[in-house]
């Protein structure tokens, strides 16, 4: 049933969707048809909305409980961990739910790397989850900052510092980020301000991203397009709601073993010892979720060329779209491209193992390595490959590898057309 077509059963109903159209659009979502052939990476897109939800929850909780001042941050933390019911809860999933949140983020994002969810024509979608993952980045750091323990304070130095490497006008930059000469006070109150406001704009960037997909519809394993609806395609609802429900479960028990099991390990134990200035830990280093960018920063000798490779780093995924030369979408037909699909996680694991170890010696040596194949994968590799490499031969519907040349052929389209046949 077409959007235009949807009329409300009761007579309320028809009212208010008269006057608001709600309802349609609720229709339109459960009934959106998606490619059937989705396979599980599909369902991070539903895992992600639920991380958002649960961060912007649990982060209001604690935010009735915290005090965004630099005398108190450190206790009040202290205090839900405490005293306030169930604030231990509510901290470490908040906490833990950062990382679970990043880990489903890169799952989602290699995901379309592999099955060139970003190419024409969802360049739209791919940079409004570019500028998402640009914002989780900066809520993360900021809501790192927000306990006042040792990591926070001097992580929020040395990356408040970074801006200070932008000729001319870079010290009044930072100066102005810090509200005064040193990270104190007034940044953390800030911080917290933006904090809070960020994980909002991204779900307004989130409405965005899910609109822009309902355009082309859904990408799908093996990248042809298919028409919609069609024998194709089942409807959102119950197929893929069902599908997306089972993944959250199990994505659950693996975040339920961090909360339950181990809280801390994915974070510094430093932090748990109150910002001191006057005090330098002996490594200070990000969360795990932002240091291979950290690693590409330390790997160049010029603080300001570091941070200008930082950026460029995010800015090659953003323009991505137009990088990537080749029509075929999907890795699946394109087998030289796997292999380099391959490569490039591997050199952005290698990127976060340096960025943890101390920028010298032999780390520092595999750091500008792996840095120089993350920009080459990109500016060189995928542009030449697009022109040069010889994909294998595309099949004509995402029915045809599954059933194609089966007998069972004939009874899939007979199934097909029971419907129409009714
Ligand atoms: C809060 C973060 C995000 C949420 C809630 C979110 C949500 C979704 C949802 C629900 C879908 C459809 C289901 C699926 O394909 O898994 C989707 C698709 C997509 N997302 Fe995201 N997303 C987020 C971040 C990102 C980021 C950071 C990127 C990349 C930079 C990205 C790129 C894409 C692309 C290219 C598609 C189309 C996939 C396809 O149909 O093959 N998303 N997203």
């Amino acid at each position: 049933m077409s959007d235009h077509e949807y009329i409300p059963k009761s007579k309320v109903g028809k009212w208010f969707n008269d006057r608001l159209p709600l309802l349609t659009l609720a229709n339109h979502l459960t009934d959106y048809p998606t490619p059937k052939n989705l396979n599980y990476w599909w369902t991070f897109g539903g895992i992600l909305t639920f991380c958002l939800i649960t961060q912007i929850i649990t982060g209001i909780v604690l935010g009735m409980h915290y005090v965004a001042h630099a005398d108190l941050a450190f206790q009040s933390v202290e205090h839900i961990m405490r005293d306030v019911n169930y604030g231990w809860l509510i901290r470490y999933v908040h906490a833990n739910g950062a990382s679970m949140f990043f880990l489903a983020v890169y799952i989602h994002i290699f995901r379309s790397l592999y099955y060139g969810s970003y190419k024409s024509p969802r360049e739209v979608i791919w940079i409004i989850g570019m500028l998402i993952y640009f914002l989780m980045m900066a809520t993360a750091f900021m809501g790192y900052v927000l306990p006042w323990g040792q990591m926070s304070f001097w992580g929020a130095t040395v990356i408040t510092n970074l801006f200070s490497a932008i000729p001319l006008v870079g010290e009044s930059i930072t100066n102005w980020l810090w509200g005064g000469y040193s990270v104190d006070n007034p940044t953390l109150t800030r911080f917290f301000s933006l904090h809070y406001l960020f994980p909002f704009l991204i779900l307004g960037l989130v409405v965005l991203h899910i609109w822009a997909l309902h355009v082309p519809g859904n990408n799908n394993p093996i990248g042809i397009d298919i028409k919609k609806p069609s024998k194709d395609t089942v409807p959102f609802h119950p197929y893929i709601v069902i599908k997306d429900a089972f993944a959250l479960l199990i994505f659950l028990l693996i975040f339920a073993f961090f909360v339950f099991f181990s809280p801390n390990i994915l974070g510094h134990a430093d932090n748990y010892i109150e910002a001191n200035p006057l005090v330098t830990p002996a490594h200070i280093v990000p969360e795990w979720y932002l240091l291979p960018f950290y690693a590409i920063l330390r790997s160049v000798p010029d603080k300001l060329l570091g941070v200008i490779a930082m950026f460029a780093a995010i800015f090659v995924l953003v323009i991505l779209p137009w990088l990537d030369t080749s029509k075929v979408r999907s890795t699946v037909f394109r087998p030289i491209y796997k292999q380099f699909y391959w490569f490039l996680v591997a050199d952005v694991l290698i990127l976060g193992y340096v960025g943890a170890m101390p920028a010298e010696g032999i780390y520092l040596l595999i750091a500008r390595v792996a840095t120089a194949y993350y920009f080459a994968h990109f500016l060189l590799i995928l542009p030449f490959l697009g022109f040069k490499e010889k994909t294998t031969p595309l099949p004509l519907s995402i029915t045809e590898p599954v059933l194609g040349g089966s007998p069972d052929m004939a009874m899939a389209r007979d199934n097909s057309n029971y419907k129409e046949k009714l």
